[in-house]
């Protein structure tokens, strides 16, 4: 018999994989996260990944953002210090030095954008989480795909994953496609869904039953990017940072639930119920 390579990550699962933080712990065990995100007009995806990645524990947080977004991000993420990427979208990724970083949310697809992103992976010295809009940005050429480091973690939604590898006929092929790119890319691709799906470049697929459809408002997927960022950083393996992270992120989803109803929850309540969680997991 062959061991199945399917996982429902349980109660157990994530009883061993958390850990609690040291009595003697300082903010340097904790990780640098640097988020890269925001543009004129989306620079509320830059705060909400921000403040989820300070909210789910690490060390130093830096937003890496255009100026457009400096006021507005000092003030609702008061505990993470700006860096200037640009004016009204970022084209600037140059100072990122011993972070890990959460690149997407809000960014948008500008040519410059594009152009700065693309020599970041090239260079490729930082852990990644990819997501949104730097997702679209590798999609729009076949050859960049090439360019994601091997162990990123990235997490498309299902119209992302398919701009990336391309359409499938329905959800059993996307899976089978994306254990292909997975192996083939040595990537972790989170599959966002009503189940999210884990997929490592191991073949082993991890299905996530927290979240609920209250999750299905645009802002939703920020958040998750800056929870695996903060994980990551934190010292998480990049298995570890996508089952506990997708979790995470789907059981603040429920709590926000029972307190807002489905309909009423936004994406700010569920950064505020991790906390909850947290409180439970230790
Ligand atoms: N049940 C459970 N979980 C859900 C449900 C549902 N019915 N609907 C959505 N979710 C979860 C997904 O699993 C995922 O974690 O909410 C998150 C949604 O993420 P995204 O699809 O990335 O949504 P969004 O926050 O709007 O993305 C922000 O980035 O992807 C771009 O174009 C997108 O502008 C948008 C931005
Ligand atoms: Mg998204």
């Amino acid at each position: 018999i062959t061991e199945t390579p399917y996982f429902v990550i349980d109660d157990l699962l994530i009883e061993s994989v958390f850990k609690p933080r040291s009595d003697f712990s300082h903010k340097g065990n904790y990780g640098k996260v640097g988020i890269i995100g925001g543009s004129y007009g989306k620079i509320g995806a830059a705060v909400l990944a921000t403040r989820s990645a300070l909210k789910a524990g690490a060390g130093l947080t830096f937003t890496i953002a255009p100026q457009c977004g400096y006021e507005i991000l000092q003030t609702t993420c008061p505990e993470a210090m700006f860096i200037e990427g640009g004016e009204n979208y970022v084209n600037d990724f140059s100072e990122v030095e011993g972070m890990t970083l959460g690149i997407g949310p809000g960014l948008g697809t500008h040519e410059e954008t594009e152009a700065g992103l693309i020599k970041l992976l090239k260079d490729n010295r930082m852990p990644l989480v990819l997501d949104a809009d730097a997702l679209n940005i590798i999609s729009k050429k076949q050859k960049n795909i090439r360019l994601i480091p091997e162990k990123t973690i990235i997490t498309p939604h299902p119209k992302e994953f398919e701009r990336l590898f391309g359409s499938t006929e329905n959800s059993y092929q996307r899976l089978e496609l994306a254990k292909e790119k997975a192996k083939e890319l040595r990537v972790y691709i989170v599959l966002k869904d009503h189940h999210t799906q884990i997929i490592t470049p191991q073949g082993n697929v991890f299905y996530n039953i927290t979240g609920n459809a209250g999750l299905a408002k645009g802002g939703s997927g920020d958040i998750l990017t800056g929870i695996l960022t903060s994980l990551l950083a934190q010292g998480y393996s990049e298995e570890e940072t996508c089952i506990l992270g997708v979790w995470l992120h789907g059981k603040a989803a429920d709590y926000a639930s029972e307190k807002h109803s489905k309909e009423s929850m936004l994406p700010t309540d569920v950064i505020d119920e991790l906390g909850a969680v947290f409180i439970e997991l230790n």
